[in-house]
């Protein structure tokens, strides 16, 4: 879809949008354009039952007096609560009723508030933005064209004032945007397409933006003594990969030695359970897997293309965890990087063994600033918070304010849960320094991060548990049904708020 930025004034063709306040106050061009046209949206207003709230919306179509196809009304909700997070989530809506609808061209009438410090051309980057996040399809494999799903909609104008300057700050938006739409790719794809070594090249895609990106295969990782990851993919006839992206954005003198900001994922391209083997049952879901490391890739795409002024890295862990004639055993004893010994009583509790490895590898290398490591860790963590909220699990009180500020602002939501040594007591193993799951009943998600916490030393680190929001069954605001890419907009932001150089 094409996104045009243009002055107030031009004629409109296709659709026109104009915004309502809740309690039905016309905005001024919504009242310029009723006096227009005979009073033709207050009429249709008076006829429904909008009031102008968040999420509503009203169709006029072929407006009488215009050469319009369609006049969409939308809600705005009260104007005290207008920030850049709901425009955008509106403009994810004004896509989703526009797409389909039959018109080609639409133009979003954006109005100063009043009352507001928002100023139009931030309000209408924002609704672009949304607009651009919620137009995202997966459409590879269809060979047939499905006639009435497909976007009808091909541009998009906003009119405000300052276009030129929402023009710039879309165009930074839009590299984050392609950051989300990477990473729902990559998710998207079937594991026989994704699986370690395939996902490992699509990490070298974004060397063109300047990421310096190394593959590390199997005999290299176990030189460096990298047990609990090489158990996991064992079983699987697709060898391993360790993905490291650098991007370096910081200038000046002292950029070199300054420390890192690092982002670990959990990339199992598709988990079975291994000899653990999970039920049938909606095990096609495991494709998602590797959820984690698609965001991390995804995020290292917007960072280097909007040339964040930051020196970041990030730290993929590949495996595909299937059963064979190979596979780890429950009971096996495994021997991480870290000297640490982990007995495997689950082969499907993997997704910790494989970041154990990366976890390790990546504060001894690299000795960051923080970790943030994101996985598709646990089912428990659905149970516990649904498909809104991400876990969010630390040794840092800071860098856990920080992540959940950041995440409100972009409205990726997280909710922490403790940490502590009633939980860590519970990995203690009969035979090795730790086992793989608690084996009681509860506190599935905690105890998985209580062990992940033991491979990052003293550095600050956060782990978030995304198995719940990786994926989403029906649409929302911001994104079609399907791979969400939370999480590439919250670290976005977390890194843009606190640790790039201004
Ligand atoms: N990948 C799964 C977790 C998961 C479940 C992600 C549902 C997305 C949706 C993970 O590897 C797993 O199998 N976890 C086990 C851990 C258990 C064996 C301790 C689980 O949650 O059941
Ligand atoms: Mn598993
Ligand atoms: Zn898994």
């Amino acid at each position: 879809m094409k996104i045009v930025f243009s002055g107030p004034g031009s004629a409109a063709t296709g659709a026109l949008v104009v915004g309502v306040l809740d309690g039905n106050t016309l905005t001024p061009s919504a009242k310029a354009l009723n006096k227009k046209i005979n009073r033709g949206l207050s009429r249709a207003i008076k006829a429904s039952r909008f009031q102008g709230k968040t999420g509503q919306s009203l169709a006029v179509v072929t407006p009488a007096g215009t050469r319009l196809d369609r006049l969409l009304i939308v809600g705005l909700g009260k104007a005290k609560d207008v920030n850049e997070q709901s425009l955008c989530k509106l403009g994810g809506r004004i896509y989703a009723s526009l797409a389909a609808s039959g018109s080609k061209a639409a133009t979003i009438l954006v109005d100063p508030l009043e009352g507001s410090t928002l100023n139009p051309a931030r309000m209408a980057a924002a609704i672009a933005e949304g607009a651009q996040l919620r137009s995202y399809r997966f459409g590879k494999y269809h060979t047939k064209s499905e006639n009435d799903s497909k976007p009808t909609l091909t541009t998009l104008t906003l009119r405000c004032r300052g276009s030129a300057k929402a023009k710039a700050e879309f165009r930074a938006r839009d590299k984050i945007v392609q950051g989300v739409f990477m990473t729902r790719d990559l998710v998207t794809e079937p594991p026989n397409v994704i699986y370690p070594d395939s996902l490992a090249k699509r990490c070298k895609e974004l060397t063109k933006l300047g990421v310096k990106v190394e593959v590390l295969g199997e005999p290299q990782m176990r030189r460096l003594g990298m047990g609990a990851l090489l158990g996991v993919g064992q079983g699987s006839i697709r060898e391993s990969r360790l993905v490291v992206m650098r991007w370096n954005g910081k200038r000046g003198a002292k950029a070199k030695k300054d420390k890192p900001v690092c982002f670990v994922g959990k990339g199992i391209t598709f988990d079975t359970g291994g000899i653990s083997l999970k039920p049938s049952g909606g095990m096609e879901e495991m494709k998602y897997d590797m959820g984690g490391s698609g965001v991390v890739i995804g995020l290292m795409k917007a960072l280097a293309g909007r040339k964040a002024k930051v020196n970041a890295v990030g730290v993929i862990a590949l495996a595909e965890n299937m059963p064979g004639s190979n596979a780890q055993r429950p009971s096996d004893v495994v021997t991480s990087m870290s000297g640490q010994t982990i007995e495997v009583l689950n082969t499907d509790a993997e997704g910790r063994l494989v970041l154990a490895d990366a976890l390790h590898y990546a504060n001894t290398r690299f000795k960051p600033q923080f970790i943030v490591d994101l996985a598709t860790l646990t089912g428990a963590i659905i149970v516990a918070l649904g498909s809104e909220y991400a876990g969010l699990f630390s040794n840092n009180d800071k860098l856990s304010e920080r992540l959940s500020d950041a995440g409100e602002e972009v409205g990726e939501l997280v909710w922490r849960l403790p940490q502590g040594e009633v939980f860590d007591k519970m990995l203690k193993s009969d035979i090795a320094d730790m086992k793989n799951i608690s084996g009681g009943r509860g506190a599935g998600s905690i105890t998985a991060a209580q062990f992940l916490g033991r491979f990052v030393g003293k550095t600050p680190w956060a782990h978030l548990d995304i198995a719940g929001v990786t994926w989403t069954k029906s649409d929302k605001p911001l994104s079609p049904k399907g791979a969400t890419a939370f999480g590439v907009r919250l670290l976005n932001r977390l890194v843009a708020d606190y640790y790039e150089a201004k």
